[in-house]
């Protein structure tokens, strides 16, 4: 998979993508990830990328030109015509699991970070094919939403984690938060494991999981509930927990 970034800052990505999964899934070549300077397609002597906004009011408006010769260079590049072009803004849609496994299906992707108090409404209408947003709070420019879609994908990738670090029972992947985990020691300044994660019966703690699972999305997460099917038993659970 290819993503490019078309921002104003991009060395603030090359610290989070040196370490870690994401550089390891670029060393083995599962992943590119290219950060471009919108700046670069300015045309003026002043590489001016925004502008008043029409209609007055506070602020700076990301001027549409540069990105649009921006993304278009991508394209060019690429050779792709029909890959995702995601605007990262507070406004857009709430990203989630399921969206980053819907975009970790495609070869290239493209993401644009919005800054000062906006861009110009003609790159949502007319170049971006989604906006994402990472949360209901505004971030001073959506490099960081970038930097989180970008992980978010790039694990979900083919080959990129190991088995023994599976995506597959990771919170939100089967709708329902993670269970809580234990390793070593057994008994930490007087707090032990739960006995069943001991007693080697893979029946039986992949019942307490499930359970655990479930009561811990009722209790924290009740919204995510409306979209999981849970058994009677399961629903049983969480009325006496209540
Ligand atoms: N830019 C500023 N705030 C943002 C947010 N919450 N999500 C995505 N992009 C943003």
């Amino acid at each position: 998979m290819r993503i490019d970034i078309l921002c104003l800052f991009p060395e603030m990505f090359v610290s989070p993508f040196a370490h870690s999964i994401v550089r390891r899934a670029e060393e083995r070549g599962l992943v590119e990830v290219i950060s471009h300077n919108i700046r670069d397609f300015a045309h003026d002597r002043h590489a001016t990328v925004d502008d008043y906004p029409y209609g007055g009011g506070a602020g700076m408006v990301l001027k549409p030109e540069p990105v649009f010769e921006a993304a278009e260079y991508v394209r060019h590049s690429t050779r792709s015509s029909d890959s995702p072009v995601v605007l990262l803004t507070p406004g857009g849609r709430l990203f989630s699991q399921g969206i980053a496994a819907e975009l970790s299906a495609h070869s290239h992707l493209t993401l644009i970070c919005g800054h000062y108090e906006g861009v110009d409404e003609r790159v949502a209408e007319h170049l971006a094919t989604d906006e994402l947003s990472i949360g209901d709070y505004v971030l001073t420019g959506g490099e960081l939403a970038a930097m989180v879609v970008v992980d978010a994908v790039v694990r979900l990738l083919p080959g990129v984690l190991g088995c023994h670090e599976s995506a597959a029972d990771d919170s939100h992947a089967d709708g329902l938060l993670e269970y809580p985990q234990y390793t070593r020691p057994e008994e930490f300044r007087g707090w032990r494991v739960p006995p069943v994660l001991l007693s080697g019966n893979h029946a039986e703690i992949a019942a307490w999981r499930r359970r655990q699972s479930v009561l811990k999305t009722a209790a924290r997460r009740p919204d995510l509930l409306n979209n999981v099917t849970l058994s009677d038993k399961e629903r049983a659970w969480i009325l006496e927990s209540l």
